[in-house]
C-alpha cells in the first residue's frame, strides 16, 4: 500500500520525486524503490521523519508500536502523521505519540494500486483543516476520497470499501464460472466478466442514477435478465452481501478493541 501511494502520487504529477522520501529495513526494497521511483530511500524511519513534514504510516497494525517508538521523538507538532492502518484509532495513535501530535486517519483500499482506490479520511482533533486538504490531495492521487466526521464509522468503511474488492473478485469469478458452465472458454468468460463489472460501475458513477433504475433499464418484460435476477434473489445474493459488510464491520470493531487476532 505504501508503494501504491508513492506510485500514485508521482503518476498524478501532483508531487515530484524530490518531494517524496521513504524508508525500508530491507536493502533490496530500498534499492528497488529508489531505482523505480527515483526517490530518496532511508534505512531508518527516524531519518524519513527528520526530513519530512508529512509522514504516512503504512506498516501492519502488529508493527505499529515498534514503528512509532522509532519516530516518536522526531514527530513534533510541526509535522503531520497520516495513518492508513486498519482498525487503529486516532486516540491510540496519539497515545503513542507526544502530546498535541497532529494525526489523520485514513482507510484506503487495494484498487489504489491502479489509481482507482476509495479512501475515507478522518481528521483527528489536533490536525488542522489544511492538514485535511493535504491528505485529500495525497489520496485523490490514487483514486477518490470521502471525508467522514464520525470516527466510529471507520469500521463500516473497512467492512464495505476495505474488504469490498474481495467480494467483487468472488462475484467476478462466479460470473466467469457461469460463462464456462454454459460453454465459453475461460479466458473469454473472465474478460467478459471483468468488463461487465467495470462497465456497470462506470455507468453507475457517470449516470448518477439509482442502481435500481439502472437494473430496470436492462430488465425487459419476460426477458432473460429477469429470470437471472429471480435466481439471484432465490440464492440470497443481496442478503449475503449485506451480511458480509455487517460481519466485516463487526470484525473490524473487534480487532480495533484488541480482540482475538
Ligand atoms: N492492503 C489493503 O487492501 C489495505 C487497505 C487499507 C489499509 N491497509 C493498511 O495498510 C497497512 C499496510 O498494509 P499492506 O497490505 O500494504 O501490508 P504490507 O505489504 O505487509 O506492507 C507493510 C510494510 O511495512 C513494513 N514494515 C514492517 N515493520 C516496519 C517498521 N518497523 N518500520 C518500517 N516498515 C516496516 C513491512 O516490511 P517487511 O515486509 O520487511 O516486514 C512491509 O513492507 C496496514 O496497516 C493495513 O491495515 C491495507
Amino acid at each position: 500500500m505504501g508503494e501504491a501511494l508513492i506510485k500514485g502520487m508521482l503518476l498524478s504529477r501532483s508531487f515530484s520525486p524530490e518531494q517524496l522520501r521513504a524508508s525500508d529495513k530491507v536493502p533490496g526494497r530500498r534499492k528497488y524503490i529508489s531505482e523505480t521511483y527515483k526517490i530518496k530511500v532511508f534505512k531508518k524511519n527516524a531519518e524519513v521523519v527528520r526530513n519530512s513534514d508529512i509522514i504516512i504510516l503504512a506498516v501492519k497494525p502488529q508493527n505499529l508500536d515498534e514503528a512509532l517508538k522509532e519516530v516518536r521523538e522526531g514527530l513534533t507538532r510541526d509535522k503531520l502523521l497520516i495513518s492508513i492502518l486498519a482498525g487503529i484509532t486516532v486516540g491510540r495513535l496519539q497515545g503513542l505519540l507526544k502530546r498535541g501530535a497532529r494525526v489523520i486517519r485514513t482507510m484506503p483500499n487495494a484498487p489504489a494500486l491502479v489509481q482507482e482506490g476509495a479512501t475515507v479520511i478522518y481528521r483527528g482533533d489536533k490536525a488542522t483543516e489544511e492538514d485535511l486538504q493535504v491528505a485529500g490531495r495525497i489520496f485523490d492521487s490514487v483514486g477518490r476520497t470521502v471525508v467522514l466526521q464520525d470516527e466510529s464509522l471507520m469500521d463500516a468503511v473497512t467492512g464495505l470499501s476495505g474488504s469490498g474488492p474481495a467480494y467483487v473478485f468472488i462475484i467476478l469469478e462466479a460470473l466467469s464460472d457461469g460463462g464456462v458452465k454454459m460453454g465459453l472458454p475461460r479466458e473469454v468468460a473472465t474478460n467478459l466478466a471483468v468488463q461487465t463489472i467495470a462497465g456497470a460501475a462506470k455507468l453507475a458513477r457517470e449516470s448518477r442514477k439509482h442502481p435500481g433504475e439502472l437494473k430496470d433499464m436492462i430488465t425487459s418484460p419476460g426477458g432473460t435478465t429477469i429470470v437471472g435476477i429471480k435466481k439471484l434473489e432465490e440464492g440470497g445474493l443481496r442478503a449475503s452481501l449485506i451480511e458480509a459488510v455487517e460481519s466485516a464491520t463487526l470484525r473490524s470493531k473487534e480487532l480495533s478493541k484488541g480482540g482475538k487476532k
